[in-house]
């Protein structure tokens, strides 16, 4: 098993890279899918979650060459090998459920695909998927199979545009919707669709790729079926979440830390944020620069949101700064409805944070009456402790590397496989800006112990 070591207690300081988005790259390989013409992209972050969806893309017919080292990846899918995505990929990541959007409308066959995976942060169901899916003229039944369920989806009468009404603007089922409405006879429109720059970053490849695809000032994205695609060449926009939580750990431990090719358009939210609790930043021409400017103040009340709203995704480390901040901040989650287990450990290392099951601030959110835990209240300044950490999930993941960086002795954390999903050379990148970081192997005898008390 590997952990990492991190002795905090140090300002960051200098300039680092963000990587390309891995919740548009994974959508965008899948997306290819779509045609049998040669896609070429760039900027791809060299991350595991990018290794699993080339490897499911392979499984089902696609050549695939990946120059890591310079963040770019080809891949052409002349013919469809299979439309069986193994039960191995079950759980793995979120992408084998888009397989079926891709692959409807360019085979005969039964798509199947495991259940989906990701991040353990709340229920995840896929039900607005399978609706959405099932109106464009699918027929989708879940399966018992060897033990795990499986999804057989098929369009043997052809798939039609229809009108669909997302219940809420969920990112994954936008994205499956918009893929099978490519294929799909005449026009689809999707009202109440998520508009986050990832699924935009989609619009963009799909108009590129041949698709008419445009989107409404209303939440609505309108596709129209596309027989003829194009050789294309697609930059992918940069990760908005690893930038952030670079920043935060430049901000954090009262540093400055130049996040290059952080873009400034998806961050308008995040950057409101840092300035309400008196951080520091400077938007420049190719990046922007975080930096401590004086004591944080809290007393401020986030919701998480889509797009445009505070990301989810940046909620985790946000919360490590407010424990830096003086006063008492409100955070209200209000996209996923189990995403603060994480704070647990948070407290064990000194941090002043309380959950509650009421929705705290402004809005009433879809957990309201749920009993769910999903608002806090930080209180801060609390200094941190180093400890023994396991790592639940990805974001937890970045928020307890930052809990780590500013406690002064040494943190050893464990369940580092969810930091490689998606932060792209973490070690060398946290290194290059002063941090005190190693990646080390460690006898599963020693850390055993650990992970089955703190998981239990
Ligand atoms: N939902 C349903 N039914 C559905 C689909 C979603 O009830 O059929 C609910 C979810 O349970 C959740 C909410 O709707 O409460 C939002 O889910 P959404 O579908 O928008 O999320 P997702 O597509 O599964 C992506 C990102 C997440 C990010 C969310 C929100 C990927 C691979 N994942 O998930 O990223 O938090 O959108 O922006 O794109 C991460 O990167 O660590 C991560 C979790």
């Amino acid at each position: 098993m590997e952990i990492l070591k991190i002795k905090g207690g140090k300002p960051l300081e200098g300039k680092v890279k963000a990587a390309g988005a891995k919740n548009a790259v994974t959508k965008l390989l899948v997306a290819s899918l779509l045609s049998d013409k040669r896609c070429v992209f760039y900027n791809v972050p060299d991350i595991a979650e990018v290794e699993v969806t080339v490897e499911l893309c392979r499984e089902i017919g696609s050549e695939v060459q990946w120059d890591r080292n310079a963040g770019v990846l080809e891949i052409i899918t002349k013919e469809l090998k299979s439309s069986y995505v193994p039960q191995r990929f079950s759980g793995s990541n979120r992408i084998p459920i888009l397989m079926i959007g891709a692959l409807l409308g360019r085979t005969d066959e039964d798509i199947i695909v495991p259940t989906a995976g990701g991040c353990k942060i709340g229920k995840r169901p896929v039900d607005f998927h399978i609706t959405a899916l099932e109106k464009l003229g699918a027929t989708i039944e879940f399966r018992e199979m060897r033990k795990e369920g499986a999804y057989f989806a098929r369009a043997h009468e052809g798939m039609k545009g229809a009108v669909i009404t997302l219940p809420f603007p969920s990112v994954g089922a936008t994205e499956n919707t918009i893929l099978a409405a490519v294929r799909a006879k005449g026009t689809t429109v999707i009202k109440n669709a998520a508009i986050e720059p990832e699924i935009v970053d989609l619009i963009l490849f799909l108009q590129k790729l041949g698709v008419t695809i445009g989107m409404d000032v209303d939440r609505t994205i309108r596709i129209q079926q596309t027989h003829q695609f194009q050789e294309i060449e697609h930059v992918v926009i940069t990760d908005r979440i690893e930038a952030a939580s670079l920043g935060l750990a430049g901000i954090s431990t009262k540093g400055r830390v130049f996040v290059e090719g952080a873009q400034h358009a998806h961050m308008i939210t995040f950057l409101n944020r840092l300035r309400e609790v008196n951080a520091g930043f400077e938007v420049k021409k190719d990046g922007i620069e975080f930096f401590y400017k004086g004591p944080l103040k809290g007393g401020i009340h986030i919701e998480t949101d889509v797009h445009p709203g505070f990301m989810t995704d940046w909620q985790q480390p946000f919360v490590v700064l407010l424990s830096q901040a003086h006063g008492a901040s409100v955070v209200h989650e209000t996209v996923y409805e189990n995403r603060f287990g994480y704070t647990e450990t948070l407290r064990l290392m000194g941090a002043d944070i309380e959950a509650f099951t009421q929705c705290l601030g402004g809005k009433e959110c879809r957990f309201s009456s749920q009993n769910f835990q999903h608002s806090i209240v930080v209180k801060g300044p609390t200094p941190l402790q180093s400890k023994d950490i396991v790592i639940p999930d990805l974001r937890a993941g970045f928020a307890y590397v930052l809990a780590a960086l500013l406690a002064p002795d040494v943190s050893n954390i464990s369940g580092v496989h969810y930091l490689d999903r998606g932060y792209e050379k973490l070690v060398e990148k946290l290194s290059s800006i002063g941090a005190e970081v190693t990646r080390e192997k460690t006898s599963d005898s020693i850390l055993k112990p650990l992970v089955k008390a703190l998981a239990g």
